[in-house]
């Protein structure tokens, strides 16, 4: 682990639930800066009220928002660290019923979200000459499900990034994470993608002990503290009861 986490600055997308907000939380317990960064203004003031984060609002796939974003850490003294959460799913469909729309928000969000933040702070990493960026992708970036198509194929996006990201930043010692968690109990996740509560409920129905959020929050922070010559480039997180995407073990 670092000696000096007073220098230690992070920004995390997607805090204002789950994976996102758990991350400010360890990061802000291990005695980082950290910016936290989502749309909802009332959550991300309610966790900045607690943790001592600074909340940014903002949509990282607009271009004057992320602009904004990037004026305002840098006023505040800038991150070393760049860690992005913010992305989930829209839809199960199979290819044939795909709806253009929800392809249209996981590409937006997972991969232009992430590349529109990542151009913007690229800079400002290299110029502190220990930089991290950490993406959080999924096991469904590693391999494809039926009803998964677009969910995979932005996560896949996604995944492939990163790795152009690592080999391009080599040079500049900027370090490049991937963590790719399988099934995770979060709020909101599995709600936004199926639309109701009774069919988000039974994606997790019978498994005794999903990930958490704290869990992969846990894995996020050991990976950006530690030693920064130390690259985690992918760490792929699943429960026990998942031994593979297509082998999930429900107790009835
Ligand atoms: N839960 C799982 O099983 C699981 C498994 C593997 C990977 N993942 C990935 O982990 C990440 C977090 O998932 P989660 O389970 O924590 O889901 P979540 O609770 O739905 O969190 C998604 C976060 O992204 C933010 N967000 C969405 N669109 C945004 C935008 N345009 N601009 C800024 N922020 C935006 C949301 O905040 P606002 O709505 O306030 O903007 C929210 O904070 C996602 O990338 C997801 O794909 C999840």
């Amino acid at each position: 682990m670092t000696d000096d986490v007073q220098n230690k600055a992070a920004l995390v997308t997607g805090a204002s639930s789950g994976i996102g907000e758990a991350t400010v939380r360890a990061l802000r317990a291990a005695g980082w800066t950290v910016f936290a960064v989502a749309r909802r203004e009332d959550r991300l003031a309610a966790l900045a009220a607690e943790t001592g984060a600074v909340a940014i609002p903002a949509d990282i796939s607009e271009d004057d928002d992320v602009s904004r974003l990037l004026s305002q850490v840098t006023e505040a003294g800038g991150v070393d660290t760049l860690i992005n959460i913010a992305g989930g799913a829209r839809g199960a469909d199979t290819i044939g019923g795909a709806s253009t729309e929800d392809w249209e928000w996981m590409y937006r969000v997972n991969v232009l979200g992430t590349m529109k933040l990542t151009r913007a702070f690229l800079p400002m990493l290299r110029a502190t000459g220990e930089g991290t960026v950490l993406n959080l992708t999924s096991t469904a970036a590693l391999a494809a499900y039926e009803g998964g198509g677009g969910y995979n194929a932005a996560k896949f996006a996604q995944h492939a990034m990163t790795g152009a990201l690592r080999l391009e930043e080599a040079e500049h010692n900027v370090r490049v994470i991937e963590v790719a968690p399988g099934l995770v109990y979060t709020e909101e996740f599995a709600l936004n993608r199926l639309g109701d509560r009774q069919a988000a409920d039974k994606v997790y129905q019978g498994v005794e002990k999903p990930l958490t959020a704290e869990d992969v929050a846990d894995v996020v922070r050991y990976a950006v503290t530690a030693p920064h010559h130390v690259n985690l480039d992918q760490i792929v997180i699943r429960p026990v009861a998942q031994a593979a995407n297509h082998k999930l073990i429900r107790k009835s």
